[in-house]
Parts: C-alpha cells; structure tokens; sequence
C-alpha cells in the first residue's frame, strides 16, 4: 500500500524544510503542503539563485512534479499572486504544476488588519505574529465563518465577501482599530481573479487518488512542532495542527497511509516572535550563531532568537509525531566554536525533569551537557565518514538520546550541501 510520508520542523520553525523538500522531491511524484499559509518562509537555494515560498510548496523548482496546496492551508490571494508571478518571471510557470484545494480557506483583507488590531489590544502580551492573517482566517474557518476557494468559482462570492467584511469591520470598530482597507481590497479582487487560473481540485480525491495509482507524495510541513496550537508554547503558537496528525487533516488522507516522517531540527535553536524559549542565549554565543547562521526571518526579516539545542523538547516533538528519521540541518554555523552544548534536562523549582512542561516560567533551567567543538569546515566533508570523531560524537549523542537515526546532515544552505547517509 502506497503510503505518503511526511516532512515537518521539530522546534519553532525555520529548521530548514524549504531546502529539504526541495532536496527530496527527485523521489516523489507530488508534493503537498498541508497547513500554515504565507507566514512561512520556505528558502531554496541552488545554481547560485536563492527563492524564498511562503505558500506555493517546496517541490516546485523539481520540474514536472505535481505541487498541491491542501485544504490545510489558508491562501492569501494578494501574497500568492506575488509569489506566483514572481516564480514565473524567473522561468518558472505554475499553472499546469499547482493545485489548490476547493477547501483551503481565504485570508481577506480583514484578516489581516484583524491579526494586528489583537496584538495591538495583547499590548506587551502580544505574540509577535507574522502579521499575515493567520490567526483571524483560522478562528473563522472554525467558527464556520470562513470563505474557502471554491467559493471564488460562485455566483454569491461578492455577497459572501460581504458579509464577511460586515462582521470584521463591526469586531474593528468595537476594538477601535484604525485601518484603510481600499488598496487592500483592490488588489484582492484582482488576485482573487488571478486565482482562477490555477487547477482549483477537491484535493482529498486527487491524493487519494495518486495514492491508488501508486504515486509517491511527499507532505511538507509549515512552522513547527513546538509552534503547533494544541501542543505548542501555547498561546504563543500559529493557528493549526504543525504535527504529523496536520497532514491527515490537512490533505484527507488516513492515519494509516502515513509513511516515513522525517523530523528536521536545527543543531542548535531558533525563535521568532514571543514566547517561551528555554535555552535561548543572551549573550555572544547567540549573537555568533544569528550572525553565522544569518538568522534574520524570511519573511518579517525579524531577529531570530537563538539558543543551544533543547532535547527535552526535541524528544517531545518526536513522540508527537512519530519521527522515523532525523534531520539535521545547519551543524556547519557551529564550525568555529570551542564548545557546544545540549539540554538533556529540565530544572523546575529544585526538580529535575526530563518533560516538556505545561508552562515554561521563569524558575524553568535547562541541564547541560558539554562537547566538543569539531573546529573544523563541515561544508569540506562529502559524506558522513569525512566528518571530525568531535562532530560523530555529537550526533551519535542525539541518535541514542532519542532512538531515532540521523539520516540527512545539511551543512550549508545550498541544495548540494547535503549528506544523505
Ligand atoms: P524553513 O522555514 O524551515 O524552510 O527554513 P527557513 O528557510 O526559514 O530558514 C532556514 C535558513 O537556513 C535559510 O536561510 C536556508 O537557506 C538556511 N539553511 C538551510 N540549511 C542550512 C545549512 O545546513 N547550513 C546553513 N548555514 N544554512 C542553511
Ligand atoms: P516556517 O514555515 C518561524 C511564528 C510567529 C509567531 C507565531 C504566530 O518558515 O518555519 P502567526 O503569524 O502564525 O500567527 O504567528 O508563530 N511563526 C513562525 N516562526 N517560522 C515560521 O514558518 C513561522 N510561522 C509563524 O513568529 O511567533
Ligand atoms: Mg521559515
């Protein structure tokens, strides 16, 4: 039985899925994101070009591979427009490629205004959103308000709008928010026509459906795990199922069809937005690492936080999803540095625990365990025999500490830099 297997982050994002769903695609024949909409930033580099995806999947620049956006996701037309045009003025059209679910949900003009009149009213409580409307698309996909794509295809779909707008706007005047929608509109409209061109597919029946042809699909993942709304820092989380669970939902495909989950974690941790991070570094070490490993947001271009790699909270995610292999991504921003350390541990008031807590407070102190830096060019090594004792040992700690293999170490972002064991 053809099963799909799965590609998702284990921390808070930016772990480099872009690159390896682009580095796996030669294998599969379709490729599928399944939640999240543009508040991710998904980069690529190869032949010397860097592209940054937000919403269209990562299996887009591995010619002739079908690429879907699943029921998942919410799309945002004015941002896929852009991304969308902006692939095709580099040579790469989309239309015959790309899929879009009838049932992926709309992110309206409203939503977006709406995500920062409520962090506007979170004051120094806020989240740090992307900005992009997630929050607001999702609460109204749930609260059976929202507008979905097919909709774009009916004759009430200005009515529909609408009554939409009519209830954003009453939730606005009632937060007091200033906002000028006009241009914002506008282009919308514009892009909602654009839209149109695009295979708009009950998607559940063409996965399915590759499935019993005995297509291989290969499900990439948006955020991460540590990000995901019900087992995430909560409330400092996105708005849908980042965990393996998501890409059932996300795609409507079974439990059982699920295949390999590959879990990508950074050798270390980032962070974007607020929220809880326990072994972040407020000092030069995390300063070398934003700088090294250019930490900046793909998207927002915001200041990536950075700390040591957590494996309490890596081993959560893995539970979560069930990761079947390891990927590791980024070991070579590393190269220079005396030492480097893991949190195999947790401290809370005295105690010492080896879970993820509810609440990550302050009194919370992360165990260290040292090692040996490998004081070497990682990028220099072409497969994992080539790697220093000091970097072997450091990735055999992270395969008995979790049980799971590390199958693919990336050592630089370009999609050669790439050591499959
Ligand atoms: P994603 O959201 O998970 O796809 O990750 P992002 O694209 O937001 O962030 C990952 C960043 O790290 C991008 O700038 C990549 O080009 C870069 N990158 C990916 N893998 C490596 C690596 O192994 N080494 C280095 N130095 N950079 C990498
Ligand atoms: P990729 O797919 C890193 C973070 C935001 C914020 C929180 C909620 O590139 O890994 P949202 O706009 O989703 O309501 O913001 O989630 N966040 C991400 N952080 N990578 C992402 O995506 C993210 N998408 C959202 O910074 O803290
Ligand atoms: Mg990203």
């Amino acid at each position: 039985m053809k099963k799909v297997d799965v590609i998702l982050g284990l921390q808070w994002g930016d772990e480099g899925k872009g690159k390896v769903v682009d580095v796996l695609t030669p294998a599969y024949e379709v490729v599928a994101r399944f939640q999240g909409g543009p508040n991710a930033g998904h980069t690529l580099e190869f032949n010397g070009e860097k592209y940054v995806l937000r919403s269209i999947p990562s299996g887009i620049f591995q010619g002739g591979k079908t690429n879907i956006i699943g029921n998942g996701v919410v799309i945002d037309a004015v941002l896929f427009r852009e991304e969308a045009e902006a692939l095709a003025a580099s040579g790469h059209d989309l239309t015959k490629q790309l899929c879009i679910s009838k049932k992926a949900h709309l992110i309206l003009p409203t939503h977006r205004i709406l995500d920062a009149a409520y962090e506007a009213a979170k004051g120094s409580a806020k989240i740090g959103t992307t900005g992009k409307g997630i929050g607001p698309t999702y609460t109204d996909k749930v609260s059976r308000n929202g507008m979905r794509v097919g909709d774009v295809l009916s004759a009430d779909f200005r009515q529909i709008y609408a009554r939409a707008k009519a209830r954003h706007e009453s939730i606005l005047r009632g937060l007091g928010y200033e906002y000028d929608i006009a241009e914002l509109e506008r282009k919308w409209f514009e892009a909602v026509e654009y839209l149109k061109r695009f295979n708009i597919i009950d998607s559940e029946y063409f996965v399915n459906g590759c499935l019993a042809q005995d297509k291989s699909i290969l499900a990439e993942g948006a955020q991460g795990t540590l990000l995901d709304v019900d087992f995430g820092s909560y409330p400092f989380v996105t708005s849908s199922n980042t965990v393996c669970a998501g890409a059932c939902v996300g795609l409507g495909i079974a439990p059982n069809r699920i295949g390999e989950v590959y879990g990508i974690f950074k050798a270390y941790c980032t962070r974007v937005g607020g929220g809880p991070f326990p072994t972040e570094l407020f000092d030069e070490t995390g300063a070398r690492m934003r700088s090294i490993g250019h930490e900046y947001g793909a998207v927002t271009g915001r200041e990536r936080r950075c700390g040591w790699l957590d494996l309490v909270a890596l081993k959560y995610s893995i539970m979560i999803n069930g990761v079947t292999q390891l990927i590791m991504m980024k070991s070579d921003v590393m190269n220079d540095f005396e030492t480097v350390k893991v949190a195999t541990e947790y401290e809370v008031g005295g105690e010492r625990t080896a879970h993820f807590p509810y609440e990550i407070g302050d009194d919370l102190k992360p165990v260290y365990r040292e090692f040996e830096g490998w004081k070497c060019d990682l990028r220099d090594c072409k497969s994992y025999d080539d790697f220093p004792a000091a970097f072997k040992t450091y990735v055999e700690f992270i395969e008995r500490e979790t049980g799971v293999p590390v199958k693919i170490i990336s050592v630089g972002p370009d999609r050669g830099e790439t050591i499959v064991r």
